[in-house]
């Protein structure tokens, strides 16, 4: 029927030159506030990155932009994505960076768990870049695979991570070994499918909710699983909270998994901060220390292995989470108003572990 088939949208954006500099030729990706286009950068003669801002009147996604566009700019790293310019379109601001060829960590894994020896290169990689952040105050509190990119570099896979927008900057003398840490009044923001029990809550991060999302992705890139699943975010808040921390040998059963490894995810990503790594080159360092191979395959193992100890666990693990591919639904975009119910038993079951702890 004529009319029954809605136009495509089609970006007013795409076509134009902004700054008398980059003509905006395509999307290539979007997320929870910007879009991501690919530009012609007429001054270098190069293919860019550019992400815009959408609706950036009100002062939430205005200080991501900020928090994203000073993140940046302080972190050159060879695994951090490089910014090259910032500026705005009509009212909306953007962030010109070198433009990745390839795919999300998110989209790689569509194809299920990565061979060990790969899972630990791009751990290795993202780990020093949250490390370096981590040198300078800057904590991410948004990773997960969709925010890591891989690309390629003569040496091999390379892993830049993207997205700083929700970036925290902790003062200088911010010692979160004190006890004195950052604050996020009355929002939950970020993926709760990587997203420490602490942060959930809505009350304090710091360096060591990274380095619980870092386990998160770990695990997740070893077994193609996700570590905990629910079908609310209060259900998935609940198996962060209380659910033991997830046995590798239970989601390979066909592999040997080195002790090793399974006690450095057991630290990262334990449920209480003061349980974990204290920061990202703690972690690394565990990482890099691994005896090899850290899982082989049983029937090529003739000879008994210390990695058939006991697990660590003091309960067995829950019920394997289901293969990516059937990973929950992603939106899990939440403030905290959506999700009061669920805060309140986060920050009860918080507060418990604390005062056990
Ligand atoms: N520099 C880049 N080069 C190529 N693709 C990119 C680049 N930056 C972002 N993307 C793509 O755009 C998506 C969204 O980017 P991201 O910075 O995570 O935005 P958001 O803050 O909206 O989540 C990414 O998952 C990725 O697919
Ligand atoms: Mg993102």
């Amino acid at each position: 029927m004529p009319g029954s088939q809605a136009a495509p949208v089609v970006d007013p954006l795409l076509g134009r030159t902004i700054d008398a500099r980059y003509r905006i030729e395509a999307e290539i990706g979007s997320g929870a506030v910007g879009t991501v286009f690919r530009a012609h950068d007429h001054q270098s003669g190069r293919e860019v990155a550019l992400k815009v801002w959408r609706g950036c009147e009100d002062s939430q996604s205005r200080g991501r932009f900020v928090r994203e566009a000073k993140a940046l700019q302080t972190l050159t790293h060879p695994h951090i994505v490089a910014v090259e310019a910032l500026g705005f379109v009509d009212d909306s601001p953007y962030v010109a960076m070198e433009l990745l060829q390839g795919q999300t960590l998110e989209d790689a894994l569509q194809a299920g768990p990565m061979a060990a020896d790969r899972a630990l290169a791009v751990a290795e990689q993202v780990l020093s870049a949250v490390a370096f952040a981590h040198e300078r105050n800057v904590i991410h509190r948004d990773l997960k695979p969709e925010n890591i990119f891989l690309t390629s570099g003569p040496q091999g896979e390379v892993a830049k991570l993207l997205d700083y927008g929700l970036a925290k900057f902790l003062a200088p003398d911010d010692d979160p070994l004190k006890g004195d840490m950052i604050t996020v009044t009355g929002m939950v923001m970020g993926t709760p499918l990587y997203m420490p029990p602490e942060q959930a809550s809505g009350s304090k991060v710091d360096r060591r909710a990274d380095v619980y999302a870092l386990g998160c992705i770990l695990f997740e890139m070893l077994t193609g699983r996700l570590p905990y699943t629910g079908n609310d975010f209060g259900q998935l808040l609940r198996a962060h909270l209380t659910q033991p921390i997830p046995r590798l040998s239970d989601a390979l059963p066909s592999q040997r998994v080195t002790p090793d490894l399974q006690a450095l995810l057991d630290r990262a990503m334990a449920k209480k901060p003061t349980d974990r790594f204290d920061e990202a080159s703690q972690m690394l360092t565990a990482l890099q220390m691994l005896p090899q191979p850290v899982i082989r395959p049983r029937q090529h193992d003739a000879s008994p292995s210390p990695s058939a100890s006991p697990s660590p666990s003091p309960s067995p693990s829950p019920s394997a989470s289901p293969p990516r591919s059937v990973r929950p639904p992603p939106n899990y975009m939440l403030i905290s108003a959506a999700i009061s119910g669920a805060i309140l038993i986060a920050v009860t079951a918080v507060a418990f572990l604390w005062g056990r702890g």
